[in-house]
């Protein structure tokens, strides 16, 4: 096998693990007021693997979203760069990143990054990221 097959080989198998784990991380979510709990995994160029939950707030508007608290958990571990971002949600339901953590993603996300939706713990639908947020806005804008 070459040095390319065995990364790509570690890569699925990543993409397979966390999957499975997403699930059981729906129970940290602090979804009390909308009861909608989601889990954000994201995969970094590394392949290091960076989780979130959404966390709401009694002021609705202070609450964040799963993949906000897993971008955080990206960069405070010293990455930059996303390859994949999981999601799974309580309801079991494929959800796609709300219009802000579209534009969180962007900010670090590669040009071959995927949003991949996760039920029941397994990868179901696939999306490349930039054709959710095409002629976007981002750092490129401020060189
Ligand atoms: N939410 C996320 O965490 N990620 C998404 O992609 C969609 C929505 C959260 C925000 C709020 O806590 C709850 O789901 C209902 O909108």
């Amino acid at each position: 096998m070459s040095a390319d097959d065995t990364a790509r080989t570690i890569e699925i198998q990543t993409e397979i693990e966390t999957a499975a784990a997403l699930p059981a991380l729906l129970a940290r979510a602090y979804a009390r007021y909308s009861n909608f709990a989601v889990a954000a995994a994201i995969i970094d160029e590394h392949g290091a693997v960076h989780l979130g939950v959404n966390v709401e707030n009694a002021a609705y508007p202070s609450g964040t979203c799963a993949e906000q608290a897993a971008i955080g958990a990206m960069v405070t571990a010293g990455s930059r760069r996303i390859t994949r971002v999981l999601i799974a949600a309580g309801s079991n339901a494929v959800v796609q990143p709300c219009g802000a953590c579209r534009q969180r993603i962007a900010e670090f996300a590669a040009d071959d990054c995927e949003i991949v939706s996760v039920q029941d713990g397994i990868t179901t639908k696939r999306a490349p990221f930039w054709s959710l947020l095409p002629d976007s806005f981002g750092p490129r804008d401020l060189d």
